[in-house]
């Protein structure tokens, strides 16, 4: 399977790539500059001291259309634009959108959500692609980016997982569950987004507070 990230040259981009990279799959880096998504595979390489993973960088544009999955990792404030760019390339994939509405994309503070008009980022998603009809799940919102880059160590959270099909939702756990101590949740449709962006500030929140990086959400009881 080939997995582009979309606006994958950012702390988040950077940690899936590396998970998914060593979990041995196809990576394409995807950037709105293709210098910055090289320097980006070169950067994920020496992290991993591995010069053979299978990765890439190209354009957001290309790493679409080369793709079978996509996940995009871009602020709310680049979700328009990203989308625009890759928008030709989208149909019938799966496209997971880890976008979180923070307060920063209008100045304000990381531990607020902002509210957008279609109930959350991953349903902006959709609507906008309604022609293309990609199926857009919402997932790795709530992983932070120091426990996917803290390579060494299994990221302790669940990945709590939306969606309006349930075959993509089964895909998208089978992919969570690539990264070591993750597991995949389904969370029922794409609307229950607007409940799991929401636990993102919390958990920033949380790590401000107890001065740590690693703050993550597991669900008991299932
Ligand atoms: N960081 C985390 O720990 C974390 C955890 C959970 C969820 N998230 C969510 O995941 C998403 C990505 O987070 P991040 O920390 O990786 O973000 P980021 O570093 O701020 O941005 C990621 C990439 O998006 C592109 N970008 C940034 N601003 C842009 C703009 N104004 N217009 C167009 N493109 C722009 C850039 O790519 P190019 O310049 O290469 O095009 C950038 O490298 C966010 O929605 C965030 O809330 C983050």
């Amino acid at each position: 399977m080939k997995l582009a990230i979309v606006g994958g040259t950012g702390d988040q981009g950077i940690g899936l790539a590396l998970r998914f990279a060593k979990a041995g799959l196809e990576v394409i880096i995807g950037s709105r500059d293709v210098k910055k998504a090289e320097n980006t595979v070169n950067l994920i390489k020496n992290m991993l001291k591995d010069d053979n993973i299978n990765i890439c960088g190209t354009t957001n544009s290309k790493a679409a259309e080369k793709a079978d999955l996509l996940i995009m990792t871009v602020p709310l404030q680049a979700q328009m634009g990203t989308i625009f760019s890759i928008k030709d390339h989208v149909g019938d994939k799966i496209l997971i959108d880890a976008t979180v509405p923070l307060d920063t994309c209008i100045g304000g503070k990381p531990v607020r959500y902002v509210n957008v008009w279609e109930g959350s980022a991953a349903e902006r998603t959709a609507e906008f692609l309604k022609d293309e009809k990609p199926i857009v799940i919402s997932a790795f919102n709530n992983i932070s980016a120091a426990s996917l880059t803290n390579i060494e160590a299994d990221v302790d959270c669940d990945c709590l997982i939306s969606g309006d099909n349930n075959n993509a939702k089964a895909e998208v756990i089978q992919l969570a569950e690539k990264i070591p101590g993750v597991r995949g949740i389904d969370c029922g449709s794409l609307e229950n987004a607007r409940i799991v962006e929401k636990i993102t500030p919390l958990l920033i929140n949380l790590n401000i507070r107890n001065k740590i990086k690693l703050a993550g959400i597991r669900i008991t009881g299932l």
